[in-house]
């Protein structure tokens, strides 16, 4: 079924739903482990799509610049990385963090984790490691691209998992690359200089309306604009900078442009695109925001068990 302007609709937006989950399409045998050229680790494509696990990493140690160069241009490739299991303290994520450049001090401090302003703590335990009952954060459950709301926008996202369910509260990517490129040429035409407003208050209020920004907070992150069609600052590609924080497009009707925003975050999203990840204990996974989307899946938070850690790595002015 084609869209409006001739775009092929994904099959959940077909159906009149939102784009469902479906588990990661299986890798080609040739994309099984391999030992890259120049990489000190193995990899593992997590999909068939994007995704990759590195083999023999062991962040705890510190990584040096022979080290980092590699998995930066696995990053690059690969758009998600895996870590195997590691206890990897507080201190050494944010070290990790900062081999990628400026690290986010984000602005909802309630959240700040460990005496580290740099890590901002999801969890629904207690003091005493007892469900709450209460979700921390909901709107990470809408598919969106970290520091969205910000003028310099999310470049790495690090998290890392000290306690991780046994259902549900999984993380999920797809790929912006991708969805810009199975636009039709008329959708590409239509949103090629278009720009969308995006307002972390917009977001929050609008999922859940639990802890909202103070008048602080907002003052401090007023909404900003950016393209809807972004070039990738290092490979160059296009794909679509979308996502949950986009609150309306500059100068169109705000219902209009919310419509459109609507949509097209639904079309972005493709089942073979994406990839799903449940979470074990002691895992870390990097990704760039710059080119993916993600978002958490539901959990029970009054049985269930869940702690990640995350640091987010400031990138660029997006063009
Ligand atoms: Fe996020």
């Amino acid at each position: 079924m084609l869209n409006r302007l001739g775009g092929q609709l994904p099959i959940a937006a077909q159906e009149g739903k939102l784009p469902t989950f479906v588990r990661n399409p299986v890798p080609e045998p040739e994309m099984q482990v391999t030992s890259s050229t120049n990489w000190p680790f193995d990899i593992r494509p997590l999909s068939a799509h994007l995704g990759a696990e590195l083999i023999g990493v062991d962040l705890v140690q510190g990584v040096d610049d022979v080290l980092f160069r590699a998995i930066y241009a696995a990053f690059l490739k690969h758009q998600v990385l895996l870590f195997g299991t590691q206890q990897l303290p507080p201190g050494r994520q944010v070290e990790f963090a900062r081999r990628f450049g400026e690290v986010q001090i984000h602005v909802m401090n309630q959240y700040h984790a460990d005496g580290y302003p740099e890590l901002y703590r999801l969890s629904n335990l207690d003091e005493n490691g007892i469900p709450t009952g209460k979700h921390p954060d909901r709107g990470t459950l809408a598919w969106h691209t970290d520091g969205s709301w910000q003028r310099v926008t999310g470049q790495a996202t690090i998290l890392y998992a000290e306690v991780a369910t046994s259902e549900g509260g999984e993380t999920h990517f797809c790929d912006m690359y991708g969805a810009y490129e199975r636009l039709s040429p008329a959708w590409k035409t239509r949103i090629a200089n278009l720009r969308a407003v995006h307002n972390l208050n917009f977001s929050r209020t609008r999922r859940h309306g639990e802890d909202p920004m103070t008048e602080a907070q907002r003052r401090e992150r007023p909404p900003v604009d950016h393209p809807i069609v972004r070039t990738h600052p290092e490979t160059g590609r296009k794909c679509i900078f979308l996502g949950d924080h986009a609150e309306y497009i500059q100068g169109m009707d705000y219902e209009e442009g919310r419509a459109l925003i609507e949509e097209l975050n639904a079309m972005a999203v493709h089942a073979d695109l994406t990839y799903a990840h449940r979470w074990s204990p002691g895992q870390l996974i990097l990704w760039d925001n710059r080119c993916v989307m993600h978002r958490a899946t539901e959990y029970d938070p009054a049985t269930q068990r869940r702690v990640i850690r995350r640091c987010t790595v400031l990138g660029e002015v997006p063009h």
